[in-house]
């Protein structure tokens, strides 16, 4: 998958893509090429594409040796400002306040295969993996840089991250280091990301492209509500099938930016790592720095084969290996249910509710430990609250357990409460300026993660509670953002206070990493207040996070069509909730809230007590049809259909051996008199196959070029033809062949 000609090109390929770079006249290193697979390529080819007339007027010359050699109009693999270059730059470093011109010299290859998956951090992994790591050096400054980059087998990704190692003697500080790079030789595209806020996360957004830069970034100490580390760059006028889609993606779930910028010849460079405002790392004699990970995505076929690319690379080498193609129990939560009102006997009754409908874990969330009656103490003190549990959690749990259902329990690790007995020991743990005024959101502060006598402390006490309980999952919270960032700890170690939003996600990765340890096969669902933590970092190591605390099924349309361009079907956790919703007031049927939750790993999440006999039954029979197609629905191919209007939205998922699908089409507000034949198309099906799809069979070639027809709707004449009727219409189809 590497290949290396003459020391000066370096070709990574496989039957995907291919990514070429070379070492340029100056010895650093210049990009060339990033798509589908070039093949063999000869000397000729290869001079050919680095054969470059520098533009000459108007730019300055990188050094009087090289001729008219500018660094100003080249794409470059790790780019710095400031040596004819005057676009931002990947690396900034100083010694002391003195900025270093560095010039990074290439030096040396070597190639390593498979990479294991360590839990320390967040990395990609993989037996099929090879990577190429490039030394290179800047001897007048005495630092080293070496970029890796990652290829597997049969996915559209590359995979970099950098070190640096400070070589001298005097201490140098990292001011800004980028996990990747992308140089693209045009502006022809359009910035997409996912953007929102808590209750609406990850619409997606587009931007056009034009001469300037365009950014998105979190500074709020996690990746965020308001927007996700990833960026796509579609080409203008590409479909959701069809047209070229560039995508970085960051292994990382702290602070962050990305950026598109175009130059005045519409080249355009996308960076993408830690954001660089409030945060260095000194590097001491000897001492590296090293980034988290990217994915550089590609894809030739549209929005849906870059997304169906992204989710399997995802599924194969992110996501814990244990979990692939694993069924996902289907939850009962009890917080719509109950919120902090209940006890030992109010869960078990709502247990056994669930077990009776055919659910499988039940999760008890916020409101069990301490003396939490609200949200204004006890985070901190994780031990069970006994004027709930007069048992012990213990017997609760066995009570659980004996029903036939999995255990789930709530914590939020990283948080105290003022009212905590966690923080009545421990003031000085919490993340607090040395100044009077404290932020506080929610009622409560974040503990110093970044001083790892935290984390030990925290987790000792999870433990305890994992033990006894025997517990099958865990729900991990995180529900405010971090304010006037200030560790005591770092302060008494002697390291910069702006290194401290990087060490507290390394915290965080190392709770993750001794629960593992300890509870490897324990399943952890991520949620921070709904999707204020969707990435790739927290998904590393749990399989699926809570994207978002809105329920309401015609919200989740929008988020998980936005999710799901960048994360697989299986990371998305959804739960059927009451009607009226709870954060939108919206009223909907429970089929439509069973017909959007069921696209992913489903739960329920609603007083079960409430539930009239008729929708008791419509629960029973939606879970037994999930059940019978869960790999499908949560491991199946996804694509998004284009239905022509933003008033409807389609999803299908594809099991490509079995050759099965099942669509799901959604009408938010129903259209008086609209048009009599619509059709919408399904490409991934065999012309050559004949379908059953609901009561009817039909060819493939029907179906693949005309398609299924849209749901007909009640609109003022022939009510007993209408398949659905007034707003928030859905629309299951089966589709299997037929026999
Ligand atoms: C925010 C989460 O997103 C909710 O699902 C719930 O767990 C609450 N926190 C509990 O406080």
């Amino acid at each position: 998958m590497i290949n290396v000609i003459d020391n000066q090109y370096f070709h990574l390929q496989n039957n995907k893509i291919s990514y070429l770079f070379y070492v340029m006249p100056n010895q650093q290193l210049g990009h060339l090429y990033y798509g589908q697979p070039l093949g063999d390529l000869s000397n000729k080819d290869l001079e050919y594409l680095a054969r470059k007339v520098n533009k000459s007027a108007g730019t300055v010359k990188f050094s009087a040796d090289t001729g008219q050699f500018t660094l100003a109009d080249r794409g470059q693999e790790y780019p710095v400002y400031g040596s004819s270059d005057f676009k931002a730059g990947a690396l900034e470093i100083t010694e002391g306040t003195t900025p270093l011109y560095t010039d990074f010299r290439y030096k040396s290859y070597r190639i390593t295969k498979g990479k294991p998956r360590r839990l320390h951090q967040p990395t990609t992994f993989g037996d099929d993996g090879e990577t190429l790591s490039i030394q290179l050096t800047d001897e007048e400054h005495q630092l080293a840089l070496t970029l890796n980059y990652t290829i597997f087998n049969d996915h559209s990704v590359i995979v970099r991250n950098q070190s640096i190692t400070n070589l001298g003697t005097v201490p140098r500080t990292v001011q800004k280091m980028m996990s990747g790079v992308l140089e693209l030789a045009t502006d022809d595209y359009e910035f997409l990301h996912l953007s929102g806020a808590w209750l609406k996360e990850r619409h997606i957004t587009r931007h056009a492209l034009a001469q300037g830069t365009v950014s998105i970034s979190s500074l709020k100490g996690a990746s965020g509500h308001q927007h996700n580390p990833f960026v796509a760059l579609q080409e203008k006028n590409g479909t959701i099938d069809h047209g070229q889609v560039y995508g970085a993606q960051l292994i990382y779930s702290g602070n962050f930016i990305g950026q598109a910028e175009v130059d005045e010849w519409s080249h355009t460079r996308v960076l993408m790592g830690i954001h660089p405002d409030y945060f260095t790392w000194e590097i001491g004699e000897g001492e590296s720095f090293e980034t988290p990970e990217i994915l550089l995505a590609y894809s030739a076929q549209g929005l849906n084969g870059f997304a169906q690319e992204t989710a399997s690379f995802i599924e194969k080498h992110i996501i814990d290996p244990q979990w692939q193609n694993k069924p996902r129990p289907i939850v009962f939560n009890n917080w719509e249910a109950t919120y902090f009102d209940f006890d030992h006997q109010k869960l078990i009754e709502l247990a056994k509710s669930g077990k009776e409908l055919g659910m499988e874990c039940f999760v008890v969330d916020d409101g069990w430990f301490g003396k939490r009656d609200d949200d204004r103490s006890s985070l901190g003190d994780w031990t069970v609250d006994e004027r709930k549990f007069p048992k012990g959690i213990k017997v609760f749990a066995q009570e659980i357990h004996q029903l036939g259902l999995q255990l789930g329990i709530w914590f939020e690790p990283e948080m105290v409460s003022p009212d905590s007995q966690f923080y009545r020991a421990h003031p000085e743990w919490v993340v607090r300026h040395p100044f009077s005024r404290i932020s506080i959101g929610r009622g409560q502060y974040v503990l110093d993660f970044a001083n790892p006598q935290v984390v030990d402390a925290i987790y000792e006490q999870m433990k305890k509670i994992i033990q006894e309980t025997e517990l099958d999952y865990i729900k991990w919270d995180m529900n405010r953002n971090i304010t006037e960032a200030y560790s005591a700890y770092l302060n008494e170690v002697g390291i910069d206070q702006t290194e401290f939003f990087h060490r507290y996600i390394l915290g965080v990765y190392r709770l993750y990493e001794k629960i593992l340890t300890d509870f490897p096969t324990i399943l952890i669902e991520g949620c921070a207040g709904g999707g204020g933590r969707y990435d790739l970092g927290i998904l590393f190591y749990s399989p699926q996070i809570w994207p978002s605390d809105d329920s309401d099924a015609i919200e989740r349309l929008a988020i998980q069509t936005g999710t799901l361009l960048a994360y697989p079907l299986s990371t998305f956790s959804n739960h059927v909730s009451a009607s009226p919703n709870h954060q939108v007031w919206r009223q909907t049927s429970l089929k439509i809230r069973q017909d959007v939750a069921m696209f992913g790993p489903l739960g329920y999440e609603l007083d079960l007590n409430q539930l009239t006999e008729t929708e008791k039954t419509a629960i029973q029979e939606r879970i037994a049809f999930y059940q019978e197609n869960r790999q499908l629905l949560t491991f199946g191919r996804f694509y998004q259909l284009a239905t022509g209007t933003d008033n409807e939205v389609a999803w299908a998922v594809y099991d490509e051996t079995e050759q099965k699908a099942i669509v799901g089409f959604y009408r938010i507000l129903s259209k008086p008199n609209s048009a009599a034949d619509e059709f919408l198309p399904l490409s991934f099906l065999s012309a050559d196959q004949t379908y059953q799809v609901n009561d009817e069979i039909l060819s493939g070639k029907i179906l693949r070029q005309i398609g299924i027809r849209k749901p007909y709707q009640f609109n003022g004449a022939n009510p007993d033809q209408a398949q659905v009727q007034g707003d928030f219409q859905s629309y299951i189809y089966q589709i299997a062949l037929a026999d």
